[in-house]
């Protein structure tokens, strides 16, 4: 049935990717409401009464109703979360930075006691597993690191084993100079990433952990502009932002194609959703609202020289270090995306109405993941140059504070963890 199907497209000079495409793009329209006034008064009055539109009828960030979700996620999960039982510093991570986003962890003292012994369970081999007594992973790793630089305590960066962290970083890299996920893993973009992430964080990025690393990342870019999850893969979203984020905080970006990956991010934000697709030819989905988003932000602070320097602007702070060189642009990044677009696709394709949580377009169930990088890249969107006033659709009151765009948690927060770890002797 399905070849005959794509037969009788094929015939049509059409395609099934085509068919989704069209139904995905007249879906959304049918959420873009440009007048809501236009809107049946009922409708109106329970979108104004569940908190999606304001006073005004200007698109509103559902920030009670996305708290009571991710709060809920945290008080237990359901046997249907099996499937997430080997991610669990994962659900952790996504919960409490966007509860962190909405400004609503840092008063919440039992969240973050609850969640450092959570992470602390799934400790395995100096690193971190998805859960109680699993195999040490570069990705829950990554995830339970991120997860405690966002809660921000003594107590939680003392449950990071430094020295036997940094074993396990180290007994990860592979001869190619990328990483590899886990003993015996694949080696990939993504294990580069998260292994320079959690050592640029507890400050044990030595010569031997980095040596080789930049031109790993490098070496994954394309024809196409993006990058590829490894040497010679198709570009997709996801893999560019752990590469470029990789390059950015070794102070390596002249060694890509800027121009190219700006290009190339460009043409991945869809013309009628306005959102991010991961790669050419498919779908929009708002979790590339971050993965995209934040690639763009990467590129324009390249440029800029900045990534390295301790006082950047806006308190953005990487690690020590010197003033890179910048690169310039063709055109600036800012100037090829519109995020007045993207941002009315995560408020009105992305919301999940009237319940909260955000998810991945129209159709689709939410989910933390969703949630977590939605608001991520509605927070990247909003503040695109950390030099510039911030641009925000909508209600005024949407407003995010800044997220770092190579580690994905509050600045100040990275500063914290910096400041912690770099006061340790070297190892
Ligand atoms: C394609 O799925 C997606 C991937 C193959 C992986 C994407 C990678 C990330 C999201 C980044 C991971 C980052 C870290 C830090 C671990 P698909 O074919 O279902 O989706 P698509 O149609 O949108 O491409
Ligand atoms: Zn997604």
């Amino acid at each position: 049935h399905r070849k005959k199907q794509m037969d009788d497209l094929g015939a049509m000079n059409y395609s099934l990717t085509l068919l989704e495409q069209e139904e995905c793009e007249s879906v959304c329209a049918r959420f873009l409401i440009d007048d809501f006034t236009t809107v049946p008064a009922s409708q109106l009055t329970q979108m104004r009464r569940e908190g999606l539109l304001d006073e005004e009828n200007r698109p509103r960030l559902m920030r009670e109703k996305h708290v009571q979700y991710l709060r809920k996620g945290l008080a237990g999960l359901s046997g249907g979360f099996v499937a997430l039982d080997a991610s669990r510093p994962w659900l952790v991570y996504w919960i409490i930075h966007a509860l962190d986003l909405l400004e609503a962890l840092d008063e919440d003292d039992d969240i973050k006691r609850r969640c450092i012994s959570t992470l602390k369970a799934c400790k395995s081999s100096g690193a971190f597993g998805g859960g109680p007594r699993q195999l040490a992973h570069l990705a829950p790793t990554y995830a339970a690191t991120l997860a405690l630089c966002c809660i921000g305590s003594n107590e939680a960066f003392e449950a990071i084993d430094r020295p036997a962290l940094y074993a396990f970083l180290l007994s990860m890299k592979d001869a190619s100079n990328g990483f590899r996920m886990h003993d015996d893993g694949e080696v990939d973009v993504r294990g580069t990433y998260t292994a320079i992430a959690v050592a640029a964080l507890t400050n044990v990025l030595t010569p031997e952990l980095v040596e080789g690393v930049a031109e790993y990342a490098a070496s994954c870019q394309t024809y196409e502009g993006g990058f590829g999850g490894e040497p010679g893969v198709e570009a997709h979203g996801g893999y560019g932002f752990c590469a470029i984020a990789t390059l950015c905080i070794l102070d390596a970006c002249h060694l890509v194609d800027l121009d190219a990956l700006d290009a190339w991010v460009a043409r991945r934000q869809t013309n009628i959703e306005g959102g991010y697709q991961g790669r050419a030819n498919k779908l929009v989905d708002a979790c590339y609202s971050f993965w995209q988003g934040g690639t763009a932000q990467l590129s324009a602070h390249a440029r800029r020289g900045d990534p390295h320097h301790v006082e950047a602007p806006q308190g953005v702070r990487w690690r020590p270090g010197t003033t890179s060189a910048s690169i310039p642009a063709a055109t600036p990044i800012q100037e090829i995306v519109d995020p007045v677009k993207l941002q009315r696709y995560i408020l009105l394709c992305a919301q999940v109405f009237p319940d909260g949580g955000l998810r991945d377009k129209p159709g689709k169930g939410r989910d933390y993941y969703h949630t977590c990088y939605a608001l991520s890249g509605l927070s990247a969107s909003q503040h695109p140059d950390c030099t510039a006033p911030a641009t925000v659709s909508g209600s005024p009151a949407n407003l995010l504070p800044r997220t770092h765009p190579a580690f994905n948690c509050r600045p100040e927060k990275v500063s914290r963890m910096l400041d912690h770890f770099s006061g340790l002797p070297d190892l």
